[in-house]
């Protein structure tokens, strides 16, 4: 069986008439940049995240981008985030002038923990300091972070918090105010849509939201160049902008989002159901994913950008199941504190040994939503026929 990691033509091919239809009514608007369907799709995925406000952009890492220079960070400054995440989180603060301080993540779902970022922060502000402007948590492969341990120690030292939710549009966690979604706790959050993502365009996209009017305006000003009135700049900002196609074709996927949501959490219960009632799990050779908030209040619980397992022997498994006709990916190979581009920072080897254990341990298997119950049992018993030999 030749399994594919994800599988866009089948996405397509069952909302074609829709997406083909708003495409060709876009292209007769010959209106190509922002305009009336970013402003829609604005309103649209505000509302869906529970935001008040938001401002399409050009790709997630570029979201990130403008959301540290609308918080005015740049140079001398320095931003805390996961060195377990996708480069464009740490990239963005360096773009921006700033410095990446890392701090180590949870075992159990891959995210920030809340303790290593107290030390962290306790540390900075016993040598004086006065630098660190920002949290940059991430919600990886689908799954919010455990924001009030966060959003607790940010009011503390007064930072400002960028939520990553670029895997992780429509995850829920369960706040002390009720269910909300990621992008809506922190000051910023920010969405990806590349294609790979569970709301993917046609091309790069992106999303900043936020709850703040002054940030609002702020964003959207950057977002042109810093001009408000053409041709006239108060301030510096670039081309940030979302294409009205690919608003367009988001709006479109946007109605089905919950759907393929759903889907993925269906895959995922199968493949728990199927690792547990194989060996592997009783065995310790594969770890299935947590789902730390599946039993509270909220639905989406974990949207399943990706379904990571932990295993053992991972490179010969991988090359194993490639061999059988199964993709697999590692998101992510390497830490991002030890990447070569980071060296000047002065981190070293077992620095977050958390990370760096996940990053020698962590397989991401196919999830996406049309995948069939034959094809997610014949992963598993690919996995079990390798640790058997
Ligand atoms: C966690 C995370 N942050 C940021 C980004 C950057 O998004 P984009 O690829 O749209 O620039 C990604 C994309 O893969 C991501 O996974």
């Amino acid at each position: 069986m030749n399994i594919p990691m994800l599988d866009l033509k089948a996405q397509y091919e069952s909302i074609k008439d829709e997406i083909n239809q708003k495409v060709l009514e876009t292209l007769s608007s010959q209106r190509f940049i922002l305009g009336p369907e970013v402003e829609a799709l604005e309103q649209e995925l505000a509302e869906y995240s529970g935001t008040k406000f938001a401002c399409g952009v050009s790709s997630g890492s570029d979201a990130l981008i403008l959301s540290l220079m609308t918080l005015g960070i740049g140079q001398g400054d320095s931003v805390v985030t996961t060195p377990f995440t996708f480069f464009a989180t740490a990239g963005g603060i360096a773009r921006v002038g700033a410095k990446p301080v890392f701090c180590d993540i949870q075992e159990e779902t891959f995210n920030i923990d809340p303790v290593c970022l107290e030390e962290v922060l306790d540390s900075k502000f016993k040598e004086g300091d006065q630098n660190l402007k920002a949290v940059i948590p991430v919600h990886l492969y689908g799954q919010c972070v455990d924001m009030k341990g966060i959003l607790d120690l940010a009011e503390r030292y007064n930072l400002n918090v960028v939520e990553d939710a670029a895997q992780a549009v429509g995850a829920e966690y369960p706040s002390q105010e009720g269910v909300q979604r990621a992008c809506a706790m922190g000051h910023l959050g920010i969405l990806s849509f590349f294609p790979s993502k569970n709301l993917g365009g046609f091309g790069d996209g992106g999303m900043v939201l936020t709850n703040d009017e002054v940030l609002a305006q702020r964003l959207k000003l950057l977002r042109t160049h810093g001009s408000k009135n053409k041709y006239f700049y108060d301030t510096i900002g670039g081309n940030f902008r979302l294409d009205a196609l690919q608003a367009a074709i988001l709006r479109v996927k946007l109605k089905h989002l919950n759907g393929w949501h759903e889907a993925r959490m269906q895959n995922a219960i199968t493949y728990d159901r199927s690792f547990k009632e194989s060996d592997l799990v009783e065995n310790g050779y594969v770890k299935i994913p947590a789902t730390v908030y599946k039993n509270s209040s909220v639905r989406n619980y974990h949207i399943y950008n990706q379904y990571v397992i932990r295993v053992q022997r991972r490179n010969e498994l991988q090359e194993f199941l490639k061999s059988k006709g199964v993709p697999t990916a590692i998101y992510y190979p390497l830490s991002l504190h030890l990447q070569e581009c980071f060296s000047d920072l002065g981190y070293t080897k077992g620095d977050f040994p958390v990370s760096e254990k996940a990053s020698e341990e962590v397989l991401a298997l196919p999830i996406f939503p049309e995948l069939n119950k034959d094809q997610l049992e014949y992963v598993v018993s690919t996995i079990e026929n390798f640790y058997r030999a």
